[in-house]
């Protein structure tokens, strides 16, 4: 059965473009219901609403606590009948009590390899480091931030005067087929 799948975006929404192309591929075991963002002028919402896809902002800056931003943003997937929650780029903590109302249904893409450098500034840190390696993870969204099971990996090498910009563009340049391939897998696998 096809996944219907809401996607959560606050920037450019390079990784939701990606997910919705691959949706468009026939036999694909999910397709988008519903764009969603936190930001009006978030990049991402006009390649939505030029696909005619639905788009729906939950302006963050509205609510006067997380728990109420939160209700909000489920009121609008519970009104499109969601059954999949991708976050892409997606920059705000979610509560608890949202977040354990999509348990096993709500995914996220991380910019590291996880468990290394949850948060922000991944590429500078894996620069840091001096990590050889770097690339992104796709998982399950838990209550606490980037630390849910990991449907899948992908790496990249670091090189030599690499800067977080050089970096963050080899990284995201294999984003999108990751998060594509684990969608897939788990509209597939998932019988959760
Ligand atoms: C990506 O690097 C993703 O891993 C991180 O935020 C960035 C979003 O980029 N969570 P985009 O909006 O999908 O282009």
């Amino acid at each position: 059965m096809t996944k219907r799948v809401a996607i959560l975006i606050s920037g450019r929404g390079s990784n939701m473009m990606a997910l919705v192309e691959a949706m468009k591929a026939e036999g694909f075991p999910a397709q988008p219901v519903l764009i969603l963002a936190n930001r009006p002028d978030a990049g991402g919402l006009e390649y939505a609403k030029a696909e005619g896809l639905p788009t729906a902002v939950v302006d963050h800056t509205r609510f006067d606590n997380r728990e109420a931003f939160d209700a909000a943003i489920h009121a609008e997937l519970k009104a499109a009948n969601a059954d999949i929650v991708c976050l892409a780029g997606f920059m705000r903590l979610l509560t608890p009590g949202f977040v354990n109302k999509w348990t096993g249904r709500m995914f996220n893409i991380h910019p590291s390899l996880l468990p290394k450098y949850p948060g922000l500034h991944t590429h500078q840190r894996a620069i840091d480091a001096g990590d050889t390696e770097a690339g992104c993870t796709v998982h399950y969204v838990v209550p606490e931030m980037d630390a849910g099971e990991i449907i899948g990996q992908a790496r990249v090498p670091v090189l030599p005067g690499d800067t977080a910009d050089t970096l963050a563009e080899r990284v995201i340049g294999i984003e999108h087929s990751l998060y594509v391939d684990c969608l897939r897998k788990v509209c597939v696998t998932s019988a959760r």
